[in-house]
């Protein structure tokens, strides 16, 4: 029996499919720079009611795919509701980021939840359910986590930091206490990506924000390892959904993050030399990524040369256009639109 080739672009491209153009999505696509998303965030002051409300959160993923026409919407919601849901309190303080009660003792980590509370993300899926009603048959839906290392370092920490010292160092000095953390993670991923595809994504990504700041044998324990894990966790109950592994800043070692974690997609940050990842990832391997949001907010010359340049290194492969990181509020939306435009027209005027 033939199987029928996926309609859409986006997940053609991550069954390893190479298409010119590229589709085109970005991280963080919903957000501040949309004059939309603000009018819509300013009747709601929570930022997670915000992410609990399956309307406003539907809404807010469909505006960028209104004006921009991107190839995939990526569901409106945040790696935090995780912790939320394993019953550490989360909160989210305006112009400065999310706060958590810090779990730093066995004490602490005891008051967690031994298994994720999905009924408490209910809400996200039924905004999940409203997307694929909205969504037109060539647009795909993209569902995601955290990687338990970047949502570690924000349970640990109790709030972001420059360096995720404290995950880092309870990492050294608790190792133990950080595996249990980092599997019950691991866990809580797995049942959280499963019911988000149960409700109707068609792509995971695993996004991993710190992953750089791990040494060798760091990387390979708190990211590798549990991302593989996750992947064999999902696969197993949904062999057929795509997913992307996003390990920001791990510069080379992206090689063994893409041959050992069974992700079908790398996302590259915009450190990474398109010409060596094409080069030194297997040319059957897709790659997303990867232009700086910063030439992004710059626009014109600077956007059109680097934007050519990840067109060319990937063509010829499967490849996801994309940001190295996510969209940034200053981003102004006329950029966004030529960059699309640009992309679209595989890079010619
Ligand atoms: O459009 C999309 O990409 C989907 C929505 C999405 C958000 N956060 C919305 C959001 C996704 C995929 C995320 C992931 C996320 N959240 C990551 C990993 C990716 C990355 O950007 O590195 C991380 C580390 C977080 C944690 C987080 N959420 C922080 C540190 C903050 C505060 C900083 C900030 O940008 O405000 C958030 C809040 C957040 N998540 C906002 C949005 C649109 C801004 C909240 C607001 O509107 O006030």
């Amino acid at each position: 029996m033939s199987v029928l080739p996926a309609a859409k672009k986006f997940l053609r491209v991550l069954d390893g499919e190479a298409l010119f153009p590229p589709p085109i999505w970005l991280m963080r696509q919903a957000g501040r720079y949309l004059p939309e998303y603000r009018e819509l965030r300013a009747k709601t002051p929570s930022f997670l009611d915000f992410c609990y409300s399956p309307k406003i959160a539907a809404e807010a993923t469909l505006q960028p795919i209104r004006r921009f026409g991107f190839d995939a919407a990526i569901l409106f919601s945040d790696i935090l509701v995780v912790p939320d849901a394993l019953g550490q309190k989360v909160r989210f303080e305006v112009n400065e980021g999310p706060r958590l009660e810090p779990i730093l003792t066995d004490e602490a980590f005891a008051k967690l939840n031994d298994e994720i509370d999905l009924g408490r993300l209910e809400p996200v899926f039924e905004t999940i359910t409203r997307i694929r009603e909205a969504l037109s048959p060539e647009t795909a839906l993209i569902g995601f986590c955290g990687a338990p290392w970047t949502v570690a370092s924000y349970m640990v920490a109790g709030r972001g930091t420059p360096d995720q010292g404290p995950a880092r160092l309870l990492a050294y000095r608790e190792p133990d206490l950080f595996l249990r953390l980092i599997d019950r993670l691991v866990d809580a991923s797995i049942r959280y990506l499963c019911r988000q595809i149960d409700a109707g994504v068609e792509a995971v990504q695993i996004f991993d924000t710190w992953a750089g700041v791990l040494p060798a044998g760091e990387f390979e324990r708190w990211c590798l390892a549990p991302t593989q894990a996750i992947v064999a966790g999902v696969k197993s109950r949904h062999p057929d959904v795509r997913i992307i592994g996003f390990p920001k800043g791990v510069g080379p070692r992206l090689v063994s993050f893409a041959d050992q974690t069974g992700v079908d997609a790398v996302g590259l940050d915009s450190a990474v030399d398109p010409a060596w990842a094409a080069s030194a990832l297997s040319s059957g391997r897709a790659v997303q990524g990867n232009l700086d949001p910063l030439a992004l907010i710059a626009g014109g010359a600077a956007l059109e040369t680097a934007t050519r340049n990840i067109l060319e290194a990937f063509r010829g492969r499967p490849h996801v256009f994309n940001l190295g990181h996510g969209v940034t509020p200053q981003t102004p939306v006329e950029n966004v639109a030529a960059l699309v435009d640009l992309v679209r027209r595989g890079g010619r005027r």
